[in-house]
């Protein structure tokens, strides 16, 4: 890693199939940043068991996480591709944060507060810490910026809260990250309910489009796609069906929303919604043709990976060994 480079941190749970959303607000960004920064894009598996999982179908949901990482432009000659539990320091710092975070701030999350309304079975001390694991993914690397969707926003503060809170006592330990929220995209909606965000475990599949749905299914899906009564193609916040399938347009083809707008003034909701779709289509053509290859070449894969975990945990060790030293503890 060059020294002269600011460092970027994101990372995405093996919870389901990556969908438009997290391609669109996390993932497209990732590739952007790539020559710009020193960038570790990780498969944060530990945060996925806060919510049960099927020992199978994380194991694979990790690896075609990882796939798609590449397949979208991640070169991994150029960011540090790994999974989170290969990395050992992060539950290891995660630990000692949750020493230094309160009980309140974390009880105000509201990934928190939806999740544990909706597995009303399951709210474990792991749901709750959540946050902490995060903020210790992020401060392990002495991260600058943080490229995420809207959702994570509040995460972010609370990062930047508990670093401040540990430097004000240590001295200055850990960088203060910052959060880089893309314009296009930051916050995809789901299709069939517009107010509320596309999520990759929803139950209906008609809200959300999975990177790996077939052309024809993506088509369906827009086809499908709730809109309103009037048959006026204008981004509004009355609108959130029209305004949702816009800026998934605009994300897509890189045009303004000006731009778009004029595209579809005179244009009824059936053929937007169809141009919506073949946009869409055409941009993940090329990356489904390269998981495709990508799945065939597990050795490739794997050297990644153990590549990528070696460089992230002589980094991270960097940090922890720093903040042992701090608090107290004898070295090693
Ligand atoms: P996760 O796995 O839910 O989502 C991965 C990324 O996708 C973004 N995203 C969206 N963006 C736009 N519209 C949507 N509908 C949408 N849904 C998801 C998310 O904002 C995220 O950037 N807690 C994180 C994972 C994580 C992490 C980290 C991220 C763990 N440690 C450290 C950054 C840094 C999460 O659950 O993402």
């Amino acid at each position: 890693m060059s020294e002269d480079k600011k460092v970027i941190f994101s990372g995405m749970q093996p919870s389901g199939l990556i969908t438009l959303g997290n391609y669109l607000g996390a993932l497209n960004n990732w590739t952007k940043l790539q020559d710009e920064y020193n960038c570790l894009y990780c498969v944060v598996d530990l945060h996925a068991i806060t919510v049960r999982q099927d020992p199978a179908k994380l194991r694979k949901a990790s690896r075609d996480v990882l796939i798609q990482y590449i397949a979208a432009g991640i070169d991994p000659e150029k960011s540090i591709l790994y999974y989170q539990s290969h990395v050992p320091q992060h539950a290891e710092l995660s630990w000692i944060l949750n020493c230094y975070t309160y009980m309140g701030e974390l009880g105000r999350m509201t990934q928190f507060k939806e999740k544990s309304q909706k597995h009303t079975d399951n709210i474990n001390a792991g749901l709750f810490t959540y946050p902490v694991l995060m903020a210790s993914d992020i401060l392990l690397y002495q991260t600058d910026l943080v490229p995420v969707g809207e959702d994570q926003r509040q995460h972010l503060e609370i990062t930047r809260d508990i670093a401040g809170r540990f430097n004000a006592v240590y001295g200055d330990v850990f960088k203060i990250p910052e959060a880089y929220i893309g314009k296009a995209g930051a916050r995809v909606m789901a299709l069939q309910e517009p107010s509320k965000k596309m999520s990759k475990s929803d139950e209906n599949k008609n809200n959300t489009i999975a990177l790996l749905d077939e052309p024809s299914v993506i088509m369906n899906k827009f086809k499908k796609a709730v809109t309103d009564s009037e048959n006026e193609v204008r981004f509004s916040e009355d609108k959130p069906g029209v305004s949702n399938l816009l800026s998934i347009y605009c994300a897509v083809t890189g045009k303004t929303l000006q731009q778009a707008e004029a595209e579809f003034a005179n244009c009824g909701y059936g053929s937007f919604k169809t141009s919506v779709g073949e946009a869409v289509v055409s941009k993940l053509e090329p990356f489904q043709k390269k998981v495709a290859e990508l799945e065939k070449n597990k050795d490739y894969i794997e050297k990644v990976v153990k590549e990528g975990s070696e460089k992230a945990s002589y980094l991270a060790a960097k940090t922890l060994r720093k903040v042992h030293k701090k608090i107290g503890f004898i070295p090693r």
